[in-house]
């Protein structure tokens, strides 16, 4: 531990992988810049607003965001005019690390094997395979968090509260504490978290230094108390700390005894969606435009509605097979139905999700040409990011299908049950977080099961009207729980006070 003051004037600041804005490279050397993507995104930055000693740390993620960041004196991309006047006053530290050890961490670690874990994806027959490859970039992933540690420690005033997003990040806090034990550590987890039986396919120590680096917080969020129990199986399971799940009145989750003593508290703040903004959003000309095109494939047909990235965890082939079969089984259903399905580009480094989006477009196509007529579009699928499509494709939609094999909440099927202008039923998976808060009203489906989900299309698309309307009425009122700048909020709280 180092015995120094601290550089920094942070009160509060936040470290993700995906930072609030994105660089881009124009053709006259000029950078351009965006907001990053995403209601969370801006949730967060509204629950920073109006304070100046925030800073946010994350990754250059490309060639353009690494060679500006390391231009900028601490790596601030806010100083540049055009990117601060995205940021709400928010100071951004972007950090450039080396191409190799950022791939390695980001695609070979955070997304293969953490996601591949969490998310249950592995084909045990023939993966994952650990072998001295793969320790290299388990030792890049190290490396990656130690720069996230060392940037947090130079930014942070003595005290000052840190909140931690996600997979990516799952050393950073024990390694910031070793630095910084003045600070107050919060991480959050967005996706599942995998069983104690099958967290141990990870190799054991590793598996151990995984779940020690995130009780170096005091606070570890979740989603759901189904990812929080998951997470304290594995810590009494597999590290053999004592861990406490709460009874009665205590708030949900639990606490855990870190190796080195600490009382460590496990979290539930289950997220919601940013309605106001979304309505806004989805009422601009684009989204108006893109809902014109729509409205002249879909005419006076129902809606099957999905909005995922083209991402191995949502199912989406399950998802094309169950309407297929739906079609086959249903005749009398042809020409008066369209499934929307936006299914925008994911992760295309990786061999596995271009493989998967080559499936996703065969069968698509397959079902066009089985179905399809000079009057029908049985499908219409978008595999472009396509945002404004498809708010007003969730507009239009009767029914949502939201089928993921797992899923930490799934804030799709929340913004279709609030945006919906039909009353949608949701045909949701069992496996989504947001399968706790919904699951009363919407039709559940084991992902897994194709005919059980055609079945759940026929039932939602078929449901009385009034019973829809019931229906959607609750679903719209418990899709619209903690906005993102409450959720976020609420950690701010929870990890300053204790
Ligand atoms: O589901 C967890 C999550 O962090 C999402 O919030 C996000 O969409 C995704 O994983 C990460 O995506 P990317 O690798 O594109 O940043």
């Amino acid at each position: 531990m180092e015995n120094r003051t601290p550089q920094g004037n942070a009160r509060l600041v936040v470290a993700s992988n995906r930072g609030p804005i994105e660089v881009r490279a124009v053709a006259d050397g000029q950078d351009e810049f965006d907001r990053g993507g995403g209601g969370l995104v801006t949730g967060m930055l509204g629950a920073l607003h109006g304070r100046d000693d925030v800073v946010w740390v994350c990754a250059a993620l490309n060639d353009a965001e690494r060679s500006l960041a390391r231009e900028l004196e601490n790596n601030r991309v806010s100083d540049v005019p055009a990117a601060a006047e995205l940021l709400d006053g928010v100071r951004v530290r972007m950090l450039p690390i080396d191409a190799t050890t950022f791939r390695q961490a980001y695609n070979g670690i955070a997304n293969s094997a953490l996601w591949y874990l969490s998310h249950m994806l592995y084909d045990t027959a023939r993966s994952p395979v650990f072998d001295i490859g793969w320790r290299r970039q388990w030792g890049a992933y190290r490396r990656y968090n130690q720069s996230f540690a060392e940037s947090l420690d130079a930014e942070c005033a003595e005290g000052a509260s840190v909140m931690i997003q996600d997979y990516h990040l799952d050393l950073a806090p024990a390694q910031l504490r070793a630095r910084r034990p003045d600070l107050r550590i919060a991480h959050f987890t967005h996706t599942p978290w995998s069983p104690s039986d099958y967290f141990p396919i990870l190799p054991d120590d590793v598996g151990s230094e995984l779940l020690t680096g995130l009780l170096g917080a005091d606070l570890l969020g979740f989603h759901t108390v189904r990812w929080a129990s998951a997470f304290l199986d594995c810590c009494r399971d597999v590290l053999r700390v004592p861990v406490h799940y709460s009874e009665g009145d205590e708030p949900a989750g639990g606490l855990v005894t870190a190796p080195d003593g600490r009382s460590v508290q496990v979290r539930v703040f289950p997220l919601g969606v940013d309605v106001q903004a979304m309505k806004e959003r989805s009422q601009q000309r684009d989204s108006l435009a893109r809902m014109r095109t729509l409205q002249r494939i879909v005419g006076d047909r129902a809606v099957i509605t999905r909005v995922d990235r083209t991402e191995l965890s949502k199912n989406i082939v399950r998802g094309l097979l169950a309407y297929r079969e739906f079609l086959r089984a249903n005749p009398n259903w042809h020409n008066r139905v369209v499934h929307l399905a936006f299914a925008y580009p994911s992760r295309h480094d990786l061999a596995d999700y271009r493989a998967y989006t080559a499936d996703v477009k065969r069968l698509a196509d397959e079902i066009d040409d089985e179905f399809g007529t000079d009057e029908w579009t049985p499908l219409k699928l978008e595999v472009e990011n396509d945002y404004a499509g498809s708010l007003s494709g969730l507009r239009l939609a009767d029914v949502l299908l939201v089928n993921p094999i797992r899923d930490g909440m799934n804030l799709v099927v929340k913004e279709g049950c609030v945006l919906s202008e039909r009353d949608a039923i949701p045909v949701l998976s069992r496996q989504a977080g947001a399968a706790d808060e919904l699951g009363e009203d919407a039709i559940m489906i084991n992902p897994f099961d194709v005919t059980a989900t055609a079945g759940a299309i026929r039932l939602a698309l078929e449901m009385p009207a009034v019973e829809k309307r019931l229906r959607a009425e609750r679903l719209r009122a418990a899709s619209q729980g903690a906005s993102p700048h409450d959720w976020f909020r609420a950690q701010i709280d929870a990890v300053s006070i204790n």
